[in-house]
C-alpha cells in the first residue's frame, strides 16, 4: 500500500531530522537541502507522491508531512540562532569584566638606597665595583690588620665553610683586593652582602648589605674624607642634615671613627628612635692603617687614603622610618608596594 510507504518515510525524515539540534553550521545548510530542498528534498518527495493516494489516506499522510515540515523549520530556525549566538560570543569581549591587575616589577627598597648611593659617590669620581662573598681569612681578617686572635675577629662570628674559607663578615676585604690589583689614584664603592653568625631579629640579619668606600692618592687626608661624607649626607638626607665625626676604633684604620647624622625623627632635639642623643649612626670610618697599605704592597709613607663602611639596610630604615629589618626580608608586597616608583 502506498500510503504506508510514505508513513514510512516521513517517519525516517522525523528522525534524522533530529541531527539539527546539535549541527554545526555546515552540516545544518546540508541538513536544511536534503529534508526539505524544493527539487530533491527527501520531505518534497514524499508530497509528490500524495496525489496517488486515496483521498482519506491522502488527508493523512499530508497532515503528518506537514507537521513535520513545521517541526523541522522550527528546529532549523531554533539551531541558525544558537550558532549566530555562540559566533559572537566567541569574538566579543565582556566589557563588564574587572580590568586583570598590573603588576609592575619594582627595585627593592634597599637597592634603590644603594643605587641613589653609588650615583651620589659617582659625582665625586667613586667607580662602583662589586667582589666576592665567599672569602678567605687572609683578605677578611690579616690583610685589614685584624690577627686572628683578636676579639675582632671573633665578634664578627664567622660563617665558615672550610678551614681558612669563609663567608665575609664585611665588604672591607674588597679594600686589600682593590688596592692589590689597581694603582692609584683609587676611588671605589663596593656594595654586596656581608655574613654573620647574628640571629633575625628588629635590627640584625645574618646576611645584610654593605657598601664599602675607599680613596687612595698621594697626599688625601682627614679633610677630603669629611668633605666627601658631608657632601653625601647632605644629598642623601637634607641640605642641613648635620653631621658629626666621632673617634672610634677598627684595626684597619689610624685614626678610627664613626659616622653620625642628625636623628631624622626628631630633627636633633632626642627621642627613642635616637635614643635621646638627637645623633644616628651611619658608617665606620678612618684614614687606612699603614699596616694595610704595606701588606697590600703600598708604600705608606707616598701613599694615604680613606675608608668607610655603611650598612644600606639600616639607612633605607632611617630614611623611611621602618622599625623592623625582618621587614626588608619577607618580600611581603604590602609592603614593599610602598616602595614602587
Ligand atoms: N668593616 C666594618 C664593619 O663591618 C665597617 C668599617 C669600619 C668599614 C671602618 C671601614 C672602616 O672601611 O674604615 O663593621
Amino acid at each position: 500500500m502506498p500510503g504506508a510507504s510514505l508513513q514510512n518515510q516521513l517517519e525516517e525524515i522525523a528522525s534524522a531530522a533530529a541531527a539539527i539540534a546539535t549541527a554545526p553550521a555546515a552540516r545544518l545548510a546540508e541538513l536544511k537541502v536534503e529534508l526539505l530542498g524544493r527539487k530533491a528534498g527527501r520531505l518534497t518527495e514524499v508530497l509528490r507522491g500524495l496525489p496517488a493516494l486515496d483521498p482519506a489516506e491522502r488527508r493523512e499522510v499530508g497532515a503528518r508531512a506537514n507537521q513535520i515540515k513545521q517541526d523541522i523549520e522550527t528546529a532549523i530556525e531554533r539551531r541558525e540562532r544558537q550558532l549566530a549566538q555562540e559566533a559572537v560570543r566567541a569574538v566579543t569581549m565582556d566589557g563588564t569584566m574587572p580590568a586583570r591587575a598590573v603588576w609592575r616589577g619594582a627595585l627593592h627598597p634597599v637597592t634603590q638606597v644603594i643605587d641613589e648611593i653609588c650615583e651620589i659617590f659617582r659625582e665625586i669620581g667613586f667607580t662602583r665595583i662589586t667582589g666576592p662573598e665567599v672569602e678567605t681569612e687572609e683578605y677578611n681578617f690579616t690583610k685589614l690588620n685584624i690577627p686572628l686572635d683578636h676579639p675582632a675577629a671573633d665578634a664578627h662570628d664567622t660563617f665558615y665553610l672550610s678551614p681558612g674559607v669563609l663567608l665575609r663578615t664585611h665588604t672591607s676585604p674588597m679594600q686589600a683586593r682593590t688596592m692589590e690589583r689597581y694603582p692609584p689614584p683609587i676611588r671605589v664603592l663596593v656594595p654586596g652582602l656581608a655574613y654573620r653568625r647574628d640571629p633575625f631579629d628588629p635590627s640584625h640579619s645574618p646576611a645584610f648589605e654593605q657598601i664599602e668606600g675607599l680613596a687612595v692618592d698621594e697626599g688625601i687626608s682627614f679633610v677630603d674624607f669629611k668633605a666627601a661624607i658631608d657632601f653625601f649626607v647632605k644629598r642623601f638626607f637634607a641640605p642641613d642634615t648635620a653631621v658629626r665625626f666621632r673617634p672610634s676604633y677598627f684595626p684597619f684604620v689610624e685614626p678610627g671613627a664613626e659616622v653620625d647624622i642628625q636623628c631624622q625623627v626628631c630633627k636633633g632635639s632626642g627621642c627613642s628612635t635616637c635614643k635621646r642623643t638627637g645623633f644616628l649612626e651611619i658608617m665606620g670610618a678612618g684614614m687606612v692603617h699603614p699596616a694595610v697599605f704595606e701588606r697590600c704592597d703600598l708604600d705608606s709613607e707616598r701613599y694615604t687614603g680613606y675608608a668607610f663602611g655603611m650598612g644600606p639596610a639600616r639607612i633605607a630604615m632611617l630614611r623611611y622610618g621602618i622599625p623592623d629589618m625582618r621587614l626588608l626580608f619577607q618580600g611581603d608586597m604590602r609592603f614593599l608596594g610602598q616602595f614602587v616608583e
